[in-house]
């Protein structure tokens, strides 16, 4: 089987899955499609045709994927489509996030030739996989991408097609959020690109003061990657004690994983 296109679908806050996103893309010699959901969720269904090639991608929040862009994910429609399934965690542990992405691909007509955990530094917790992902992750992730590729060509028909078997759990583990909040420091100079970013509009500013509504917030740190004076952190005691205990239990450096 052939493909002419390649569609992404991808969210990123800070900047990690993007980067796996472009490595992906730097192996894929055809014509692409984004949908970067930072920028602007998918708000009608997409039909993606069965020429093109799926590439999801995207970062595990507590076990799962982002909810906001699950909502997107949901929205493409394969008719027969092959699909590459990525995610990309902080070096502690995946959970169900990518047997999630690969259920939703193939409940909605896409069939699924590979799938990847890739590690990278963990947004919440900078301090570990801090360097990640490193040049050799993003070979891993050309290889993988270039191993999908030879499966497709090598494939006659979608039909009786058998998708590699992923870790994880049904029912998936219950959505959960972070305590943690980021916050400005009083050297905010309310400049508003924090605002304009976040892709939830927890963050309101009104003259010299800045607020964060931390029922809206899901903690992506979108905010903080784009600050340009850095004041823009995840505080506070209980940040801090858990950063230390987080580090310790989880700074081991581990492996990506690979579903073919
Ligand atoms: C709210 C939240 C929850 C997270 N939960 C996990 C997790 O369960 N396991 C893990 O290893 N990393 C977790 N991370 C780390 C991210 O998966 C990791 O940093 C990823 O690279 C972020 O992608 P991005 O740079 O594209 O935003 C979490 C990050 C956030 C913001």
């Amino acid at each position: 089987m052939q493909f002419n296109k390649a569609s992404f679908i991808y969210f990123s806050a800070t900047g990690t899955t993007r980067r796996i996103v472009r490595a992906v893309k730097n192996t894929l010699p055809v014509g692409k499609t984004d949908y970067n959901l930072l920028r602007k969720p998918v708000e009608q269904e997409v039909q993606v045709e069965s020429d093109n090639l799926m590439v999801v991608a995207m970062p595990v929040y507590n076990g799962r994927i982002p909810a906001l862009a699950a909502e997107s994910l949901r929205r493409m429609r394969g008719q027969g489509t092959p699909a590459i399934a990525i995610v990309v965690y902080g070096n502690r542990e995946y959970d169900d996030a990518l047997l999630e992405v690969k259920t939703m691909l193939e409940e909605q007509g896409f069939f699924v030739l590979g799938a990847a955990a890739f590690i990278a530094r963990h947004s919440i917790f900078p301090e570990v996989a801090n360097e990640r992902p490193d040049a050799d992750d993003l070979a891993q992730v050309s290889a993988f991408t270039k191993a999908c590729v030879k499966k497709l060509a090598d494939l006659q028909s979608a039909e009786g097609y058998k998708a590699p078997d992923v870790r994880g759990n049904i029912p998936f583990m219950p959505l959960k959020t972070v305590p943690m909040k980021p916050s400005s420091g009083d050297d905010c100079d309310f400049c508003g690109i924090c605002e304009k970013i976040c892709p939830v509009q927890a963050i309101t500013i009104d003259g010299d003061e800045i607020t964060t509504d931390p029922d809206r917030c899901i903690s992506c740190g979108a905010c903080i990657s784009v600050c340009p004076i850095e004041t823009r952190q995840y505080r506070g005691a209980d940040y801090e004690k858990f950063r230390g205990k987080f580090i310790a239990r989880f700074g081991t450096r581990r492996e990506n994983e690979t579903y073919l």
